[in-house]
């Protein structure tokens, strides 16, 4: 028979245990997999998504030309922004990452 200490220390490296397999078994998970069904929904939903309007004044200002002698983003990144480097912003780095020499 187990003892009630060591019983209640089994349990408790078990419950430890637990999590920390969890994070490393599984794939990187959408955060989206979280949220409620009427967030999921509004999310879903162009019209009802608050982002969206942020993202549609985004997309002006990056192809609108500032006033003097700058030029838009658009100009060298595209006008979709087709041009950006999205996995080195994904690192948040403002450096290119060098190329390895094969
Ligand atoms: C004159 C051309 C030019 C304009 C205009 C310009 N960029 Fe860039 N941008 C570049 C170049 C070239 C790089 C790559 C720099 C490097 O390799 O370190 C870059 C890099 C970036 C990156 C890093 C990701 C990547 O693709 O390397 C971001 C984010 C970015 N630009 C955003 C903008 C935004 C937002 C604007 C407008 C406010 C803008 N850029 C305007 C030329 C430009």
């Amino acid at each position: 028979m187990i003892l009630p200490d060591k019983f209640l220390l089994l349990v408790s490296a078990l419950l430890l245990a637990l999590p920390a397999a969890d994070t490393t078994a599984g794939e990187p998970r959408s955060g989206y997999e979280y949220i409620k069904q009427c967030t999921r929904d509004m999310q879903d939903d162009d019209f009802e998504n608050p982002g969206m309007h942020t993202l549609e004044q985004g997309q002006q200002l990056f192809n609108m030309t500032p006033e003097g002698p700058g030029k838009s983003c658009a100009v060298c990144h595209g006008s979709e922004g087709d041009g950006l480097d999205v996995r080195r912003i994904a690192r948040n780095r403002s450096k290119p990452v060098p190329k390895k020499s094969t």
